[in-house]
C-alpha cells in the first residue's frame, strides 16, 4: 500500500538535497506519495511561525517524516524545530550510521552506528540566567535530566538494534566519574539492561577516552549509545571518519512516529549554488524506506550511490569532485535505470 509521508525540505540547501532525494526514491519506484510542509527559519518568514500547524497536522496524520536541515539561530531567537518535532512525537531514538563510501579517506571500510538518547540529558531545555548585584546575566545555569525509563528505553533499544542487524557489540559512552548521579544512573541502567542480552558483547567507556579511541581505533566498535549531548557531538565525529557531513543519515525513531534528516545544518555558506552533496538525506530516505517495509528500494538507492560514487566521474565538490547536486543526482536515476 502507497504510504504518505510528511516532507520538510528546511532552509538554506534543505530544498535542493530534498529534490534531489525525491527525484532518487521517484526514480527507485519507492512506493510513497509525499506531503511537502513547511518548517524553520522559510516558515517563519512565509507563514510567521517556524512549526505551523499544518506542518505539524501533517506530520500527526502521516507519522513518518522526512526532514531537511533547518537554520536554528544561536543564542537568540526562537528554539530548535528539530527538538520540538523530537520532542512532540516522543521520538526517543536517534540512529546515526556511519558507512565508509569515498575510498581513500582516512579509514577503509568503517560501518559503526551511534545510538543517541533523542529526549532528556543536558537538551531538555531548562535553562535560565543567574542574576547578581545589578548583573541580570552574571551567571546561567542549564540542567541535565536523566530518568531510569530514559536510560532503560534507549539501553534497550541500542541492544535491540544490534540483535536484529547482527551486530556483536554494545558500547556505553558516558562521564559516570564526574557526573555520579546522572550518568551513574544511565550506565546502572545499561548495566542491568544488558544482562538481557548476553548474547551481544558489551562495555561501558568514558566519553572522552572513546572520542580518542574512535579516532586512533575505530573498528574496535560497532553500536555505540549515549547521552543526548555527548552523541550530538560524537556522531559529528564520526561522520569525519568517513569524509564528513555530508554522508551522515539520522533517523529519529518513537514508538509510534519516526523522522529521517541529514546529520548536517543547512549551510548558508553554500545554499542556492547547486552544489550540496545530497547523499546523507538520501541515506536518511533509505532508513526511512527499511522503516515502511521498503528495504529492497533502499537497497537499490545505495547500491546507486555506491556505485556513483565508486566510478568517481560525477562526486560533488565535498567528495573531491565537481559535480554539481543536478549532475550527481542524474547518475544516481541512470545507475538505478541500469540496475
Ligand atoms: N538537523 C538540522 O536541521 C541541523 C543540524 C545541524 C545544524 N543545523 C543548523 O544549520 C545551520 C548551519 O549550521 P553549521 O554551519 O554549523 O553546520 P552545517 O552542517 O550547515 O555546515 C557545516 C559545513 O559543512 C558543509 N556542508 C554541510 N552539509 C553539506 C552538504 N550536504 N554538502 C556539502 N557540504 C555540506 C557546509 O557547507 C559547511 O561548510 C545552523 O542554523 C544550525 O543550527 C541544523
Amino acid at each position: 500500500m502507497t504510504r504518505t509521508i510528511t516532507v520538510i525540505p528546511g532552509d538554506g540547501i534543505g530544498p535542493e538535497v530534498t529534490d534531489a532525494t525525491l527525484t532518487v526514491l521517484r526514480a527507485a519506484g519507492a512506493d510513497l506519495e509525499y506531503d511537502i510542509q513547511q518548517a524553520g527559519l522559510v516558515a517563519l518568514q512565509e507563514q510567521r511561525n517556524p512549526l505551523p500547524r499544518a506542518t505539524l497536522e501533517s506530520a500527526e496524520r502521516n507519522r513518518v517524516i522526512l526532514k531537511g536541515p533547518l537554520t536554528t539561530p544561536s543564542g537568540s531567537g526562537f528554539r530548535s524545530i528539530n527538538v520540538e518535532l523530537r520532542k512532540t512525537f516522543d521520538l526517543y531514538a536517534n540512529v546515526r550510521p556511519v558507512r565508509t563510501l569515498v575510498p581513500g579517506g582516512r579509514y577503509e571500510d568503517i560501518d559503526l552506528v551511534l545510538i543517541r538518547e533523542n529526549t532528556e540529558g543536558l537538551y531538555v531545555g531548562v535553562e535560565h540566567y543567574i542574576g547578581m548585584q545589578g548583573d541580570s546575566r552574571a551567571a546561567a545555569e542549564s540542567v541535565m535530566i536523566i530518568t531510569r525509563y530514559g536510560a532503560e528505553r534507549i539501553s534497550r533499544y541500542a541492544f535491540e538494534y544490534a540483535r536484529s542487524r547482527g551486530r556483536k557489540k554494545v558500547t556505553l559512552a558516558h562521564k559516570a566519574n564526574i557526573l555520579k548521579y546522572t550518568q551513574g544512573l544511565f550506565l546502572d541502567v545499561a548495566h542491568e539492561v544488558a544482562k538481557d542480552y548476553p548474547d551481544i558483547e558489551w562495555e561501558d567507556r568514558i566519553i572522552d577516552a572513546t572520542a580518542m579511541q574512535l579516532v586512533l581505533d575505530p573498528y574496535r566498535f560497532d553500536v555505540l549509545v549515549m547521552e543526548n549531548m555527548f552523541g550530538d557531538i560524537l556522531s559529528d565525529l564520526m561522520a569525519g571518519l568517513v569524509g564528513g557531513l555530508g554522508f551522515a543519515p539520522a533517523g529519529n525513531i518513537g514508538a509510534d512516529a519516526a523522522m529521517f534528516e541529514a546529520v548536517h545544518g543547512s549551510a548558508p555558506d553554500i545554499a542556492g549554488k547547486g552544489i550540496a552533496n545530497p547523499t546523507a538525506l538520501l541515506l536518511a530516505a533509505c532508513m526511512l524506506l527499511e522503516h515502511v517495509e521498503q528495504a529492497e528500494t533502499a537497497v537499490r538507492i545505495r547500491d546507486a550511490i555506491d556505485t556513483v560514487i565508486q566510478e568517481g566521474t560525477h562526486r560533488t565538490v565535498d567528495m573531491g569532485g565537481n559535480a554539481t547536486t543536478q549532475e550527481y543526482t542524474d547518475a544516481l536515476v541512470r545507475a538505478l535505470g541500469a540496475a
